[in-house]
């Protein structure tokens, strides 16, 4: 590039030109037309964009400034003080009646990620780990929790008192809700046609009938059924309205009560006991309470007024299909713990079981780990559990199909929420991801605890229930009750 051509660029890019040029008219000065972008319509178009783009701006800065305003007010008055438990969580309305102000939240261990590990500090002078197994549901497992000595006495504990069997082998129940609703065979026939297509595909009747009087149908049994009753007249195997509407509502349970069932076509092959875990309790089991409640970091009086242990002995050949440990809660659904604060009857029960903790009392020799059939499932369809006559809930046959499975190992602990949050600190709807079963022991004995936390989803029920129990005259109930997590349980979670 020569100096000239140099110079010359220069002076082009100078809007004033060089000084020895004459002065220009201002118009002349840039490079541009009248006609074109130097235009007045122009130039109010570029003002009108420019002031919005400033009220744009002003308008942001107020709503940053006014939204982490309230964010700081939620938390100083919702957030436990445990370091990584805190959550923003959006602000509580009043509460609409002024008894029992909602002062509480429940703490959820935080799950971050399948395969984080996180230390705690359950026991005096020893650290667990935990292990975040699936985020849906949110599922830890613990290895040692219980010590072997402490599984040993459990299980001692529940033979002296003596098991029963989990499940009796008749039922009643099913027919009388179908006509407590009163529904007409057609009305029938149209819940439980899932793809309205007129006929009901064995799946369909499965999905909705499973479990009759507390006993497993497979498709197997289902074809078994139509035989038996000749109720699939034209053998496609299908049955259309016609054929529905010649069986009589009791149809498949007079057929199966006749023809008589084994343990292994139950719902749950097991026998179980309660152990009570309150004062006066063995040691071992007082001791197991008070961990569990560090455990979960819910407040104690939660734990100490929920249901008892349950130690469950599954033999060689037994099972328990899929289930969920705690029904869905609709606004007139009562918690059983809590029917005694509860001014109205429901015909709705469920036992508001917000967690599961699951010990292994001993390692089973073969077969009897807890499947997880839609854990961590993108999506949860209940009609997609049965699909090409393969039935998820099955843990006599589908175990392997199950997203996840927990070996029985003893010592170790599981423990999953079975409700969601309501992301208020208080228990939410059922996680229905939380579907799980016991599958078949194929060699040995399996032996597991269950300690349920019962919560009702009703804040208030759940507050008046307390209350009036810490009104009994039981010595028991003292100063336990206080509602307050954080003071009793300090964060003793911490990240590896
Ligand atoms: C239960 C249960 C699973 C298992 O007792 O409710 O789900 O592995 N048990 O035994
Ligand atoms: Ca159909
Ligand atoms: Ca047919
Ligand atoms: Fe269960």
């Amino acid at each position: 590039m020569t100096d000239n051509q140099e110079n010359t660029a220069a002076e082009d890019a100078s809007p004033s030109g060089s000084p020895t040029s004459p002065p220009r008219p201002p118009s002349d000065r840039l490079p541009c037309h009248k006609s074109s972008v130097c235009s007045r319509s122009y130039f109010v178009v570029v003002m009108v964009f420019f002031h919005v783009y400033i009220i744009n701006v002003i308008a942001l800065l107020f709503y940053v400034h006014y939204s982490s305003g309230q964010e700081d007010a939620s938390r100083s008055s919702d957030a436990p003080s445990g370091g990584q438990h805190q959550r923003s969580e959006p602000r509580r309305p009043p509460p609409s009646k002024p008894d029992f102000i909602r002062d509480v939240s429940l703490t959820r261990v935080e799950g971050i990620r399948v395969g984080h590990v996180q230390q705690v500090a359950l026991v005096p002078g020893k650290v667990h780990e935990m292990r975040t197994l699936s985020l849906k549901p949110l599922l830890f497992e613990i290895p040692g929790f219980l010590s072997e000595d402490e599984c040993r006495v459990v299980m001692q504990l529940a033979q002296l008192k003596g098991l029963m069997e989990s499940q009796l082998m008749v039922q009643e129940g099913q027919e009388e809700l179908a006509k407590e609703l009163d529904l007409s065979p057609e009305e029938i026939f149209n819940l439980l046609d899932i793809n309205q297509d007129g006929q009901l595909q064995l799946h369909e009747v499965l999905t909705h009938s499973r479990v009759r009087d507390g006993i497993w149908l497979t498709p197997e049994n289902l074809r078994e059924i139509y035989d038996g009753l000749k109720a699939d007249k034209d053998g496609d195997g299908l049955l259309s309205l016609q054929e529905f509407r010649l069986l009589s509502s009791d149809a498949f349970q007079r057929f199966l009560l006749q023809r008589g069932v084994k343990r292994s076509q139950l719902v749950r092959n097991s026998r179980h006991t309660w152990l009570y875990q309150g004062k006066g309790a063995h040691q071992v089991l007082q001791k197991i309470k008070e961990r569990v409640t560090r455990l979960t970091r819910l407040p104690s009086a939660l734990v100490d007024l929920s249901e008892p242990l349950q130690v469950v002995r599954y033999e060689e050949g037994g099972h328990y299909h899929a289930h969920h440990d705690s029904g869905p809660v609709y606004p007139e659904t009562a918690c059983t713990h809590t029917r005694l604060a509860a001014n109205t009857s429901t015909p709705f029960e469920t036992s508001c079981r917000y967690i599961t903790v699951l010990f292994y009392l001993n390692s089973v020799d073969g077969g009897g780990e807890t499947a997880f059939p839609v854990a961590d499932n993108r999506t949860y369809d209940e009609v997609s559990l049965i699909q090409n006559d393969v039935d998820l809930m099955d843990t006599r046959r589908n175990c392997d199909k199950s997203n996840l499975r927990v070996k029985p190992t003893k010592g170790m602990a599981v423990f999953w929420y079975n409700y969601l949050s309501d992301g208020r600190g208080w228990v939410g709807e059922q996680d229905e991801y939380a579907l799980h079963g016991g599958c078949v022991v194929t060699s040995g004995t399996k032996w597991v605890a269950n300690k349920w936390i019962n919560v009702d989803p009703d804040y208030q029920r759940q507050a008046r229930y307390q209350q009036l129990v810490s009104h009994l005259p039981d010595d028991e109930n003292d100063d336990d009750l206080t509602l307050n997590a954080d003071i009793q349980n300090p964060s003793i979670h911490q990240d590896l």
